[in-house]
């Protein structure tokens, strides 16, 4: 595997996963793979789970690592072409990068949707300038539009918790006093539908996330009747999609909060969320604490999916 940014990067799904599992079970198994290679973290925003599980993950491999937060310490960087740099930017990101490259053999990217430009955030326009300018393997620690690395962790705590061959999943919007991006609701989205699972969305009138990424998803509005049967509920804050609201806040229904009276309409189901998480706004503190709540192991499982990755990306290298 050369650059990681979407499920198919991974080519098949079920081998990905038996690799994950076999690293979950001695994670130091390919300690000499990494060594002497150097993992470079270049973060656009902020990270707590990233940052670190995929900073370990790295170790665990053998390598060395950089990290690098862009914002703070680093030279302000202009990322539009064509621009007179007269202003507050004193790099372009045209020469940053490439200098970037020189330093390391991977690099790992998080770049938000700035929500400045629709067309901009879709075409992924911070991180298909590292793949093109960066001379390295290049993958996404959360992107404008994807998180692959969190919806890989997702699938690996479903494949550990789920009691039935096909579980039913629930994507649900829960309400968020800031405008978010669609990166995470539309990674989880396209890694369900590369799975067999029973997959539901959930969400207020306004909320359609891209049906590029909603794929063969039944989307169901009203939310307690999505709830109804399911094994597993995820969810999730998003900003609106659909112009001519891209990434703006349409609603804080707090009635769409996920609380213990809608967890008792599913199948005992198993609470997820990506965290960082707004408690008493997406939800409750009964029930992120309760025994069905699996945040921690799917913040765990971060480890193994950026080990697995970047172990794909390693034999990649040694390939060449
Ligand atoms: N879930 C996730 O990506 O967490 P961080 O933003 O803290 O890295």
């Amino acid at each position: 595997m050369r650059h990681f940014t979407c499920v198919q990067d991974l080519g098949d799904l079920k081998q990905a996963l038996n690799e994950a599992f076999e690293i979950k079970k001695d994670r130091f198994q390919f300690s000499e793979l990494g060594k002497n290679k150097t993992l470079l973290m270049i973060f656009f925003n902020s990270s707590l789970r990233t940052r670190l599980s995929t900073q370990k993950a790295a170790m665990n491999l053998g390598m060395n690592t950089i990290v690098l937060d862009v914002n703070q310490g680093a030279w302000k960087l202009e990322t539009e072409r064509g621009v007179i740099m007269d202003g507050d930017k004193p790099e372009h990101l045209l020469e940053a990068v490439p200098v970037m490259g020189c330093y390391c053999d991977v690099i790992g990217v998080r770049s938000f949707a700035r929500f400045e430009n629709k067309e901009d955030d879709y075409n992924e326009k911070i991180l298909s300038q590292f793949i093109e300018h960066s001379d390295r393997p290049v993958f996404s620690m959360e992107a404008a539009t994807r998180h692959p690395l969190q919806s890989f962790a997702d699938l690996i705590t479903i494949e550990e918790y789920k009691k039935t061959a096909r579980p039913k999943v629930v994507m649900t919007w829960a309400p968020h006093p800031k405008s978010l991006p669609q990166a995470v609701p539309n990674s989880f989205a396209e890694w369900m539908n590369a799975t067999d699972y029973e997959f539901v969305i959930t969400h207020p009138e306004g909320y359609e996330l891209d049906p590029r990424f909603v794929g063969n998803a039944k989307v169901e509005y009203d939310q307690k009747k999505a709830f109804e049967g399911a094994d597993f509920i995820y969810a999730k804050n998003w900003s609106a999609y659909k112009d001519p609201n891209y990434g703006q806040v349409i609603s804080t229904d707090r009635s769409w909060t996920v609380d213990a009276k809608k967890m008792a309409l599913t199948n005992n189901a198993y609470f997820m969320h990506c965290l960082p998480v707004r408690r008493n706004m997406i939800v409750t503190d009964d029930v992120i604490e309760s025994p069905q709540s699996i945040v921690i192991p799917e913040a765990a499982n971060r480890e193994i999916s950026a080990q697995t990755v970047l172990k794909k990306i390693l034999m990649g290298l040694s390939n060449l």
